[in-house]
């Protein structure tokens, strides 16, 4: 079954797009579009585009584009319906049941729907059962708050060998994706067996909130047990591109466009706890580069706060190079020995913590730093390996200034020789891209539109001509009624040059007197997809305000005359448009020995050069 058509549009129109997209992407404002770093390819200047009156979105590197619903079926990868529904949800509007009733369920959906049941299952152990009292007074120890058990989804798993299997049974939930999931286990004799049995348990969240996979931590710490045992990856699971505490902490990282990155769970929740929300922990693993990329949607600066010990130590050297790649502003917090964030907060507060974090160095002094303490400046031997190993790093930096500036910095900082950190930075720029992998990134095709087009054409036509036609199209996307009459009422698509403006103008005008829909992303969406391709490009470049109008207007704004700026634009096309009848004209003028037909043409040229002198538009006028 369908969801039908009105319910559609309904959603789309209570959607914006803006709001809905800057959940997985940062966006900003540039000009009247929002520009990001496109997800759906890597590039590290955004060409990624969005626009909020047309409510559509497009990539000019790699070209994905369409409407809010596009946009979740790309992004997460589901179908037309599940991003209907998905976006009903959200916006309560409600779609009847049996609408989509027989619609198959995608495998994905059924398993974030186990862990939901089983994530509730969890908590409510935690707070009801008589068994886990222990694990709430343990929770209270930690100085956990009830309020942040909720907000996490903090549980328990029973500590028995079957009471999750005896839930799942009851709920009639199917124990082969349960064991994909990695909830149960099944034993040689072919048992299946809870697997997080005893442990207090930590929900995993994807970016927008849903139950990914568990944590569960021993409450006994046993040298023969595992401190936490982590879900296996699944179908909704993949390690490195989930970064817990995201879907807490992702509008207050965009807010204070800063994350601080911790290594633990319990770190990130007792900052939370304690307002330091921008936080998100990488819980065990190395910082990967998907990891790494999803933070980049919400930030491009980060403070690494890792444990004191080695392992910390080294992990901080390893996410440096990782996020440099993609062009982070690393800056590296210390706690005293010993401490970890959440043993800090909770025993010192959040502003000795904010200090701490104030207190950061970036990336290259804290490196140095750590080279100093080794001794590897007194020593001769040591020195020049030491600085090739600082330098290596500054090389995966693409901003020279920034680089130089990192340079310099420590050489006065360290008393370093500069111009043999400057040689060896040079050797490592060169021996990086000499070894860099091809750029994944598709550069935009600098192929423009009019070769694109330019074939599909009647005649020959000038590059100023196209640009007035597709200006004249662009202005049918911009929901503006009373300019698309305008256009309606004094363009005949007839006289239009280019073949695909010609399509368009008829479908619109079609879709128009049918339906009396303007919405641009309704609009486009009547397109094949190499058309809408075409209409994302034109009517989502900054908008370039055509030379004559500049050259004619340098004091006023764009967007209160428009209306003006359409009337101009509709004139001169009709002008060019005889110029290019009065031209052919003149051609066989010139070549014809035919004294009548020059005599006629002469004449029509007359004509046409005073009704090129006399446009009138028509204005106001209703459309039938
Ligand atoms: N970790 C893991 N598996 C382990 C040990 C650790 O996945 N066997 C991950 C967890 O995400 C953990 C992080 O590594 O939060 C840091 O480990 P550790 O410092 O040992 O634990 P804490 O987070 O400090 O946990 P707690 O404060 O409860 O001891
Ligand atoms: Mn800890």
């Amino acid at each position: 079954m369908r969801i039908s058509e009105y319910k559609i549009e309904e959603v789309r129109n209570s959607a914006n797009i803006v709001d809905v997209i800057s959940e997985f992407v940062q966006l900003r404002k540039r000009g009247r579009n929002y520009i990001g770093l496109c997800p759906f390819h890597k590039e590290k200047t955004p060409s990624f585009t969005v626009s909020e009156d047309k409510q559509i979105y497009h990539c000019f590197g790699c070209h994905n584009g369409g409407n809010v619903f596009k946009f979740l079926m790309e992004y997460k990868k589901i179908s037309f319906v599940e991003a209907v529904q998905e976006l009903a949800e959200q916006l309560g509007i409600h779609l009847e049941v049996e609408e989509f009733a027989s619609e198959k369920q995608s495998e994905q959906e059924i398993l974030y729907d186990i862990n939901t049941e089983v994530a509730n299952y969890y908590y409510n152990n935690l707070t009801n059962e008589l068994e886990a009292e222990y694990a709430r007074s343990y929770f209270e120890n930690r100085k956990i708050k009830i309020q942040t058990v909720r907000a996490f989804g903090l549980g328990y798993a029973l500590n028995s060998r079957d009471s999750l299997v005896k839930f799942l049974i009851s709920k009639n939930i199917d124990l082969d994706k349960a064991l994909q999931l990695g909830l149960i286990g099944k034993s040689a004799d072919g048992r299946v067996y809870d697997k997080l049995s005893g442990r207090i348990i930590f929900p995993i969240l994807s970016p927008n909130g849903r139950v990914v996979a568990f944590a569960g931590r021993t409450l006994i710490e046993k040298p023969d047990s595992a401190k936490y045992i982590n879900s296996p990856e699944s179908l909704i699971y993949v390690k490195g591109r989930i970064l817990y505490g995201l879907s807490h902490s992702k509008d207050e990282i965009r807010k204070s466009d800063k994350a601080i990155l911790v290594e633990g769970y319990m770190d990130l929740i007792s900052l939370y706890q304690n307002g330091i929300k921008n936080v998100v922990a990488v819980s065990g693993t190395a910082l990967t580069d998907e990891q790494a990329q999803l933070l980049s949607r919400y930030t491009k600066n980060v403070v690494l706060l890792f444990d004191a010990d080695t392992a910390g130590i080294n992990a901080s050297l390893r996410s440096i190079e990782i996020l440099l790649k993609q062009d982070f502003d690393i800056k590296i917090a210390t706690l005293p020995a010993g401490e970890d964030p959440d043993s800090f907060v909770n025993k010192f507060g959040k502003e000795e913590f904010k200090e701490v974090i104030k207190r950061a160095n970036n990336f290259l002094e804290y490196q140095t730093e750590y080279y100093e303490k080794q001794g590897a400046f007194n020593d001769p031997q040591k020195y020049t390996e030491a600085i090739r190993e600082l330098v290596k790093p500054v090389a995966l930096i693409d901003d020279e200034l920034k680089r130089t500036a990192l340079i310099k910095n420590i050489s006065k900082k360290f008393n370093l020789r500069e111009k043999l950190l400057e040689k060896e930075l040079e050797t490592a720029i060169k021996q990086k891209s000499r070894y860099d992998e091809k750029p994944s990134q598709t550069k935009p095709s600098e192929e423009t539109i009019e070769t694109l087009f330019q074939q599909k054409t009647k005649r020959k036509i000038s590059t100023v001509y196209f640009n007035k036609e597709a200006e004249l199209i662009k202005f049918l996307f911009e929901g503006n009624e009373a300019i698309i009459k305008l256009i309606f009422n004094n363009i005949d698509p007839e006289s239009l040059e280019v073949e695909i403006h010609k399509n368009i103008f008829y479908k619109v005008r079609d879709d128009y007197e049918h339906f009396n829909e303007l919405s641009p992303a309704h609009l486009i969406s009547l397109f094949d997809d190499e058309t809408q391709e075409y209409l994302r490009k034109i009517t989502l470049e900054q908008y370039t305000i055509s030379e004559y109008w500049k050259e004619t207007h340098p004091t006023v704004s764009f967007e209160v005359t428009s209306y003006q700026f359409v009337k101009d634009l509709i004139i001169k096309l009709k002008q060019m448009q005889i110029d290019v009848q009065m031209n052919e004209n003149l051609k066989i003028i010139e070549s014809s020995e035919n004294e009548e037909l020059i005599m006629s043409l002469m004449k029509t040229n007359r004509e046409l050069s005073l009704k090129k002198l006399n446009i009138q538009l028509i204005e106001e006028i209703k459309i039938n």
